[in-house]
């Protein structure tokens, strides 16, 4: 009996340290519904987290902590392999083969370089590199579809620019060519100043938040000076536009009416908002509290799935180096 192959899903999480609501919709919520639907590869971006993070304990530090938010918030290891990038050295060789079919053009062309230089990074050939490794870590694994956000759409064409050059000079067809898939929301998560909820703009409200820190990111976030009784278009209100995110469908309709009705004021949103995002993160935090306490739990799932990553891993390398004329021979016995 043959059985068809399920696509390969794939995406790399940088462990950049606490979640936010923005991280929730922007991509987790996706990677976790996806991994029912095919074969999902998810691995912690640590090769490339090095580009920023160069303090071992730190790096450490988050690389736990963002297994810890993922395996609490629904990610099932007997569903998904989830692993550490750097549990498979592989992809460095693959990066060195995909470099040398790598126009310099194509690199300088990346915007997230370009981005990170302008707000001051150092110009590191690692950094440079980046798309590189992006490019193999899709390669490596026989990707068919990359769920990423917006700012990563340049990197997976230049994945698949990489895939055809590699074809082309060495007369192959070693890769398949992923397709991204847009994660998340079409809007954008608004933070509690309005902007883009970011990290760097420090207007978070995070995941695992909870008690007082929590009920001051919530009743943080911005409101105008319009009066409990004054009717209010919801679309305008940043309290019911975070509120529709997190609250079930039924109870975003009923506060939408409230404000279009009058007599709701922002300090009953806020409440509402408050008892919805408990309501919805809560159990991922007890479990978050349970995994915690049991370490060796979380390292076993990573090695489990560093191992079968690596196994489909040397599967590509193999066809890689037979296609560039590094197949080793096994010596004749004699
Ligand atoms: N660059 C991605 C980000 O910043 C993380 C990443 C690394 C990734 N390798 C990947 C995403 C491969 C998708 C596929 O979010």
């Amino acid at each position: 009996m043959t059985s068809a192959r399920r696509a390969r899903i794939l995406s790399g999480i940088q462990p950049s340290g606490k979640l936010h609501l923005g991280n929730w919709f922007g991509a987790m919520e996706q990677h976790i519904a996806l991994q029912d639907e095919g074969d999902a590869f998810y691995f912690i971006a640590d090769y490339h987290a090095l580009t920023t993070v160069q303090d071992r304990a730190a790096l450490a530090g988050l690389v736990r902590d963002v297994a810890l938010d993922y395996l609490a918030l629904g990610l099932d290891p007997h569903k998904a392999t989830f692993f550490r990038q750097s549990d498979v050295p592989e992809v460095c060789e693959l990066t060195w083969m995909l470099s040398t079919v790598t126009g310099m053009g194509l690199l300088e062309r990346a915007t997230s370089y370009k981005d990170k230089i302008a707000r001051g990074q150092q110009p590191r050939a690692g950094l440079f590199f980046y798309p590189v490794l992006m490019a193999a870590d899709i390669l490596l694994y026989q990707s068919d579809l990359v769920p990423v956000g917006k700012d990563q759409v340049q990197h997976l064409e230049m994945a698949r620019d990489m895939a055809d050059a590699f074809h082309a000079a060495f007369a192959c067809e070693v890769f398949r060519r992923p397709e991204a898939r847009l994660a998340g929301h079409a809007a954008v998560v608004p933070g509690t100043d309005g902007q883009k909820m970011s990290k760097s703009y420090g207007n978070t409200i995070d995941i695992f938040a909870e008690g007082k820190a929590l009920k001051t990111a919530v009743m943080s976030v911005k409101t105008d000076s319009r009066g409990v009784e004054e009717p209010k278009e919801p679309d305008d209100v940043l309290v019911y536009q975070l509120y529709r995110l997190v609250a079930p469908a039924e109870q975003a309709r009923q506060m939408a009416e409230s404000l279009a009705r009058g007599g709701y004021g922002y300090g009953d949103a806020k409440k509402a908002l408050l008892a919805a995002i408990d309501e919805r993160f809560a159990p991922a935090r007890e479990r978050r509290r349970q995994l915690a306490a049991r370490p060796a739990e979380v390292d076993e799932v990573l090695a489990a799935g560093g191992a079968r990553a690596r196994t489909e891993a040397q599967r590509t390398l193999e066809a890689v180096r037979e296609a560039v004329g590094m197949t080793r021979r096994p010596v004749a016995a004699r």
